[in-house]
């Protein structure tokens, strides 16, 4: 049985792209939110395998996407390495802020398989619940992106302290992302080998890091996490997403071996398919928002990015996740439009 999602990541361009949505498990649809509703407790939810796995497939059962990607969160890792992670409701994530790395217990390291051993089941769980057409994709935060919560504490606009730290000159920021670096392996081992058919590396605030520190705090950490992985014999390709770098898109996919890129709405994808490197899948990049107003504006949106990418192997996504306020109608059109039927 042929998957368009795992063929066209590794390189064979196809007429109709294959489609899934970044964060298509979640508030827009009413059956998640009755799931939800049943588990107040956040990481309670994403540690429960049946629970995970039902809103896993809620999106593909409604609109056929031709990938899932697992129930679970980034903020598992620092919640493994015991920095007391908790989501508010109306103020996301809440951890106890880090102030040293000698606070992370080295010992805990070697507990994260352990602890995140849920999500492997999940993913072996959902795996025999998926056909061999549909994609399973398992995920980590970059770490970058997860020491910038371990950091602030919460979500942040500017991430003053985390960036304050990259600039501290002992060598307080490397050892600490020396020690998430690890945990992320760790993390995204046990996931391929429950059964993860691909992975996702999140770097949602890459954009933040200083252009010249790029390569030390973004490209580096993801170089190193993939090399190591396909040290342990961990073969299934791998999409790095460092969002908001822009034209740093050169650079990444030079210093690290992705298979695939997630692209996010800031970028130009002409620009992209033009001066990103033909061996990696683009992905991307509908701004979310567009799914929000829909029709004539969200359709032009849609054709202009299939032409840009056109020639070339391409995963359609969206530039960052879906917000709750979408739609379900809109997200059937979008699917239609980019499959070539009128809704
Ligand atoms: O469908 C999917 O994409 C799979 C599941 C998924 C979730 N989080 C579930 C979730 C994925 C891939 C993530 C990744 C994630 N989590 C990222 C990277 C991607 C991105 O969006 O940049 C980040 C930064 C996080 C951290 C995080 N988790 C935040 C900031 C929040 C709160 C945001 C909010 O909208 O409240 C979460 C909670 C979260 N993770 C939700 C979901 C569906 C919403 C929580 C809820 O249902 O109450």
């Amino acid at each position: 049985m042929t998957n368009i999602f795992l063929d066209t990541l590794t390189g064979t361009g196809r007429k109709i792209p294959p489609i899934w949505l970044m964060r298509q498990a979640g508030r827009y649809l009413p059956e998640y939110r009755a799931v939800r509703a049943s588990e107040p407790d956040f990481i309670s939810f994403c540690l429960n395998p049946e629970k995970a796995v039902e809103v896993t497939l809620q999106p593909l059962d409604k609109f056929g996407f031709d990938a899932a990607i697992i129930f679970s969160d980034i903020l598992l890792v620092p919640w493994a390495m015991d920095r007391n992670v908790r989501f508010v409701t109306g103020q996301g994530p809440l951890l106890d802020p880090l102030s040293d790395p000698s606070e992370i217990n080295e010992d805990d390291l070697g507990l994260i398989a352990k602890r995140l051993s849920p999500v492997a089941e999940s993913i072996s769980l959902c795996r025999k619940n998926l056909t061999r057409d549909k994609a399973l994709i398992g995920f980590a935060g970059a770490p970058w992106t997860i020491i910038t919560y371990m950091l602030e504490g919460r979500s942040s606009r500017d991430f003053a302290t985390a960036r304050k730290w990259i600039w501290d000159n002992d060598d307080k920021f490397d050892r600490l992302l020396d020690i998430v670096t690890m945990a992320t392996i760790e993390f995204l081992e046990i996931q391929a080998r429950a059964g993860a058919d691909a992975l996702m590396l999140f770097d949602s605030w890459a954009g933040a890091v200083p252009a010249h520190f790029r390569r030390r705090v973004v490209s580096g950490p993801a170089r190193r996490i993939i090399d190591t992985l396909r040290s342990r014999g961990i073969m299934q390709p791998i999409i790095g997403f460092p969002k908001g770098i822009g034209d740093g898109l050169i650079a990444y996919c030079d210093d690290t071996p992705v298979d695939g890129i997630g692209l996010d709405h800031g970028v130009d994808i002409a620009w992209a398919a033009e001066h990103l490197p033909g061996h990696v899948t683009l992905q991307g990049n509908l701004d979310p928002l567009s799914l929000i107003a829909g029709g004539q504006a969200m359709d032009r949106a849609i054709g202009s990015i299939l032409e840009a990418v056109s020639g070339r192997p391409h995963i359609f996504n969206l530039g960052h996740g879906i917000t709750p306020e979408t739609p379900e109608p809109h997200v059937h059109e979008l699917v239609n439009r980019v499959r070539g039927q009128m809704s």
